[in-house]
């Protein structure tokens, strides 16, 4: 398959794989061109203001609503227990301790992405539009005929192993370690694997839609610009074979069967998409004097919640950089926060922890826990002479929050929980000296 982007991030993008099948100048002619239904897939409610409002017109096979009545999906045809699970996150008791994990194993069995879902953390609630859960998912099968969209929010995909496709209604894509997908809530999908196996985070984002962070006295550029974000064009299977769709809504996953592929987009028209980004084009910005930024300065994306400049989730990344900040402790520093952070690697090290928080693993500090460097990152960071420094080969991120982020039953049992996080800053002497 060749693939092919238009960039941008939110425009208004017109795109047909077969000539004349987008209809000029009208939404919903009489009839659509070449035999095909008109369906609009409304990204915002209809009244949204025009800056914000989000909506794509596809021109399709068949219209999506000729699909059976939908099921509890049991996973019947795998061994993996489902592991997915949804707002509210009151499986176990919130807990006010640093928590660490190893990265959780690629499963043997066979696992597709919908199977290999596994729910590390969350907030919110999905039924008020409000929160994010983190998963990780882990699987070494493509979907084959089985299709998924999300009624409960729209997914960031995060892979930190092995490259994935991500074929979609609207267009198909490619991302693996350093980039970054967005499958906005409702958009159909599935996902097929380059590399055998693949691994990787998503946040999945019950609030409002990601988009780019204002930029402030930065000004027009910096940071995650525009025209790197990347849209498919218009792509599509004209499949009449049994496929089962799969949807996540309300918190639980539902199945039915279709008599044909759901990807029978022909043509589009609209500003509600999936698109891609590599986070090796954010133009890192930091201090060139003394001291550094708060680590807002590295947001590539942003879902804002009521209130200004407090986020649902900012998603952030920790890319390759200089540091040349003039008697400056350079590493992150100790931090009380009234936001909560879950942090995951997706390869190289993090510069406040050189061991034990490895890629694919992941880290989370609540609202008001105390986090830093650890005793070996402090001692060195302290002591080392401050001449300009790379950080090279090295992608860590984010997911911060305003409301608390509360792990599942399965991430407080799972063997990769580290018991003794903790102990990496028990060695932080008193230098104190009067
Ligand atoms: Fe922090």
């Amino acid at each position: 398959m060749d693939l092919k982007y238009q960039t941008g991030f939110g425009n208004e993008f017109a795109t047909e794989a077969v000539a004349g099948a987008l209809p000029i100048g009208r939404n919903s002619p009489q009839k659509a061109p070449l035999g095909l239904y008109a369906e609009q897939l409304s990204g915002t409610a209809f009244t949204v203001p025009r800056s914000g409002n989000k909506r794509t017109w596809t021109y399709r096979i068949r219209p999506s609503v000729t699909h059976k009545p939908f099921v509890p999906f049991a996973g019947a045809d795998t061994s993996a227990p489902s592991l997915f699970r949804s707002s509210p996150f009151d499986e176990v008791v919130a807990t006010p301790n640093q928590l660490r994990w190893d990265p959780l194993p690629v499963p043997d069995e066979p696992t597709d992405f919908v199977e290999g879902i596994t729910s590390i953390a969350g907030n919110g609630d999905l039924f008020t539009q409000a929160g994010i859960a983190v998963h990780i998912y882990r699987c070494n099968r493509g979907m084959g005929n089985r299709y998924f969209y999300n009624a409960d929010g729209e997914m960031l995909i995060v892979p930190e192993l092995g490259r994935i496709g991500i074929l979609t209604e609207l267009g198909a894509m490619q991302v693996g370690p350093g980039e970054i997908a967005v499958l906005p809530r409702g958009v159909r999908f599935k996902v097929e694997l380059a590399d055998g196996e693949a691994r990787g985070y998503i946040c999945e984002n019950y609030g409002a839609q990601f988009r780019l962070p204002d930029l402030g006295p930065i000004g027009a550029n910096g940071l995650a610009n525009p025209r790197d974000f990347e849209t498919p064009v218009a792509w599509y299977e004209d499949k009449d074979e049994t496929c089962e769709i799969v949807q996540k809504f309300g918190g639980n996953l539902w199945s039915c069967e279709s008599d044909h592929s759901p990807l029978d987009v022909v043509a589009w028209h609209g500003n509600y998409a999936p698109y891609k980004y590599d986070l090796r084009r954010f133009n890192t910005i930091g201090s060139i004097s003394f001291d550094h930024p708060d680590p807002s300065i590295f947001t590539v994306l942003t879902s804002p919640s009521g209130e200004a400049g407090v986020a649902n989730c900012d998603f952030a990344i920790f890319p390759d950089r200089w540091l040349v900040g003039e008697d400056t402790f350079r590493p992150p520093w100790y931090h009380r926060n009234t936001m909560s952070e879950y942090m995951g690697l997706i390869y190289g090290q993090y510069d406040a922890k050189e061991e034990g928080f490895l890629p694919g693993g992941g880290s989370l500090h609540n609202q008001m826990s105390a986090h830093g460097p650890d005793l070996d990152a402090f001692e060195k960071a302290s002591n080392a002479e401050l001449k300009p420094q790379k950080l090279a080969g090295t992608m860590a991120f984010m997911f911060e929050s305003r409301y608390i982020i509360r792990p599942t039953r399965f991430a407080m049992e799972c063997p990769e929980l580290q018991p003794d996080y903790h102990a990496v800053w028990q060695g932080l002497k008193k230098n104190f000296q009067q």
